[in-house]
């Protein structure tokens, strides 16, 4: 396994293709429709902010704790309801990005894991079954 971190292996140019990638897939594929329509109209904002959050995240620069003043994501993603299946398909997304960017299978390796890790501390709750706007009586996780 590389000892570079996936911000060596990626760089800023990298990570911004990925973070575009990301919504573009989210963006031009069915099955991800339901995750597409818990977005805004326009993606712009949250494609640059998420490739803030995964500079950080990959080793490089806290350049979106340098913006939010945190690395929680519990608060931005609070207003909807994350289950188990909007967990599995931005990771299924995700996946998609990294074939879109012809990410080696190491790099894929290197990130399956901690990917889950932060996807799952999003998910607020056990039950996909949730209405859009989160019912206040579900106890936010994290
Ligand atoms: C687990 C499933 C997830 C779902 C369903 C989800 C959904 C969303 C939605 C609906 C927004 C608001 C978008 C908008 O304003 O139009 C958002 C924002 C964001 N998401 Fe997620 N997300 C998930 C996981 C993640 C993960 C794992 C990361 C990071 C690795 C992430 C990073 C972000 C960032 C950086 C923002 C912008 C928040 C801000 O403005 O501070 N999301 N997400």
């Amino acid at each position: 396994m590389s000892a570079q971190t996936p911000y060596e292996i990626l760089g800023d140019d990298g990570i911004k293709a990925l973070a575009r990638a990301f919504y573009e897939a989210m963006d031009d594929t069915p099955e991800f429709a339901d995750l597409r329509n818990m977005h805004g109209e326009d993606l712009g904002k949250v494609t640059r902010m998420l490739s803030a959050y995964l500079t950080g995240w990959m080793g490089g620069p806290p350049v979106y704790q340098m913006i939010k003043g945190t690395m929680c994501l519990t608060d931005p993603h609070k207003p909807y309801a994350i289950g188990p299946k909007e967990r599995d398909m931005w990771l299924a997304c995700m996946d998609e990005a990294l074939c879109r960017i012809n990410a080696s299978e190491e790099l894929k390796t290197m990130l399956k894991e901690p990917m889950f890790r932060v996807a799952d501390t999003v998910r607020n709750t056990d039950d996909s079954s949730c209405p859009k706007e989160r019912d206040p009586n579900i106890i936010a996780m994290g």
